[in-house]
């Protein structure tokens, strides 16, 4: 195996615009925040950075209604300074990532504005237009995911028009070859003006069934779950089509030198690894959510990481995600003394990490009082935990009144314990996640074996404790998590090697020698290295 591209062996760390940097005091962080952050990045030592959507946009969802593919959002600043960040990125060596939504637009992005104006618009059939069903209704039983009928009339021409989120973000076409050429110009503009690739929104949903047929019901669904649950997503999405757009669109992409292609994509495993598309055509990295959707027990996680190596095709390379702006904050899912356990954890297997802003100071769920809330599904489905405002405050990066963040309240409340969880303070800090995080990353850099290194489950008896072999040529790591709250001796497969500790999540017993078993302590991991 030849040293990989930058994406193989990188880290990517997510950025949400919003809440990472205010450098222009209104609340809402910007480019020229991010730019001021650059230095933070190489300290922390991640490869790259993907910024969610930066695009003009009336932001009813935040970006990801984008009515101008090819400007920068005034909130966010200018094409110049985003021009600024990435040259400055790359003088760093960090790469920089974009957040591509084709699925839909705005309601106010000019090709929706021509295609709503009469039936016979040569733009008509760039969106997704019906006519009602013969009562009236909507012409099939497609929900939104954020609540709600999945249709909306509009009276200018009668018929209805498909939204899988808001009404204000309807659904392209991507049946129309014009769609996809538009868009795929649209990958040019940003390839040509340095990215280093796309992180694709809900890439599986681009294709829709050619007969609108209804959906079948989910008989598992109950009340608790959101209402798009209660169908089973047969024809709204995952379309075998869908493969051969993503290989244009991969063809797209490789007519640059290294640039990557992931893909959100909200899968089981198996239809998953579809995604990396015949012969590697598809995309490099579909997301893989499952540690995300996975119970934190040992024996579902060792489960599932053999499950998905098992799954991947021949040559597709692995990839982990253990939160993003849409889904609650690690921290918050299995608490704080787990969160190390998890970096750790991400950190070593084998494929490309990409982690939260946020995550390595353990921000964890911040409350959002009603009368703040600012995600649209938590406003259309309130009070069922779906909102998505808890993982989107602000960075914390000092004590300060608004923790280094802006000079005036921001968009979305701080974690009122932001005194004491902040960058600043986690940095002097030699026992901190922080720290951890740092340590972990420059370890991953050191060793061959745990960037691109081959991947063993080792077999351990002891409950809650998973184990592994992370290993290349002759650099040779073994990891070893508790995943309980229970100390736990580990009886390591024999072998007359002698081993010590290389990093632990607690960050205090580097060099101590370990025999044929380790101990370790609740909520502990442990990196071994061969001595
Ligand atoms: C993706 C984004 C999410 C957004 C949705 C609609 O899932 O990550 O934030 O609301 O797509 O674009």
């Amino acid at each position: 195996m030849s040293d990989g591209s930058w994406w193989k062996r990188g880290v990517i760390y997510q950025v949400y615009p919003r809440s990472f940097q205010d450098s222009n005091d209104d609340g809402i962080g910007d480019l020229e925040g991010v730019r001021r952050r650059l230095d933070y990045f190489v300290w922390l030592g991640v490869d790259a950075i993907w910024l969610s959507p930066i695009f003009v946009s009336p932001m009813a969802d935040f970006g990801y209604d984008v009515a101008d593919y090819q400007a920068v959002d005034p909130i966010f600043g200018s094409l110049a300074d985003f021009d600024r960040l990435l040259a400055q990125a790359h003088a760093r060596g960090l790469r920089v990532v974009l957040d591509f939504v084709p699925n839909h637009t705005s309601i106010e992005h000019e090709w929706f504005r021509e295609s709503r104006a009469c039936r016979d618009n040569p733009k008509r059939d760039w969106y997704i237009w019906r006519d009602p069903a013969p009562d009236g209704g909507p012409p099939n039983n497609w929900l939104s995911n954020f609540g709600g009928p999945g249709w909306t009339r509009d009276s200018l021409t009668g018929q209805y028009y498909y939204h899988a989120f808001l009404p204000q973000q309807p659904d392209l076409n991507w049946r129309n070859p014009l769609v996809r050429e538009a868009m795929f110009d649209v990958l040019r503009f940003w390839l040509d003006r340095g990215v280093d690739g796309f992180r694709v929104d809900v890439l599986w949903h681009l294709i829709k069934d050619e007969w609108f047929r209804d959906n079948p019901p989910n008989l598992g669904y109950d009340a608790h779950q959101a209402e798009i649950q209660r169908h089973l997503q047969v024809h709204s999405a995952d379309q075998p089509e869908v493969h051969e757009v993503v290989a244009q669109m991969r063809g797209v992409i490789d007519a640059y030198p290294e640039r990557v292609l992931i893909g959100e994509i909200y899968l089981p495993i198996e239809r998953l690894v579809a995604y990396y598309g015949r012969d590697l055509s598809g995309a490099h990295l579909p997301f893989n959510f499952q540690l995300i959707q996975t119970a934190w027990n040992a024996h579902e996680i060792a489960a599932l990481i053999r499950d998905y190596e098992e799954a991947l095709p021949d040559g597709g390379w692995p990839n982990w995600v253990l939160g993003n702006h849409d889904q609650p904050r690690i921290g918050a899912r299995v608490g704080k003394r787990q969160a190390r356990v998890a970096a750790m954890l991400l950190l070593t297997l084998r494929g490309t990490p990409t982690l939260y802003y946020g995550d390595e100071i353990c921000l964890c769920k911040v409350d959002v009082p009603p009368e703040q809330v600012q995600d649209p599904w938590e406003k259309n489905e309130p009070g069922r935990g779906l909102g998505r405002d808890p993982e989107r405050t602000p960075m914390q990066w000092d004590a300060s009144a608004f923790a280094g963040f802006s000079a005036r309240a921001p968009w979305l409340p701080l974690d009122p314990d932001h005194e004491r969880c902040n960058v600043a303070r986690l940095s002097e800090d030699q026992g901190s996640i922080l720290t951890l995080y740092r340590r972990l990353l420059v370890a991953r850099r050191a060793h061959a074996g745990l960037c691109l290194g081959d991947y063993a489950q080792l077999a351990v008896a002891e409950p809650d404790v998973i184990a592994y072999e992370r290993a290349r040529g002759a650099d040779r790591l073994i990891v070893v998590l508790n995943l309980g709250r229970e100390p736990r001796e580990v009886h390591l497969p024999q072998t007359d090697d002698r081993r010590s500790v290389m990093l632990s999540t607690f960050l205090d017993r580097e060099g101590e020698p370990v025999g044929r078993s380790v101990s370790l302590r609740a909520d502990e991991g442990v990196i071994l290295r061969y001595c």
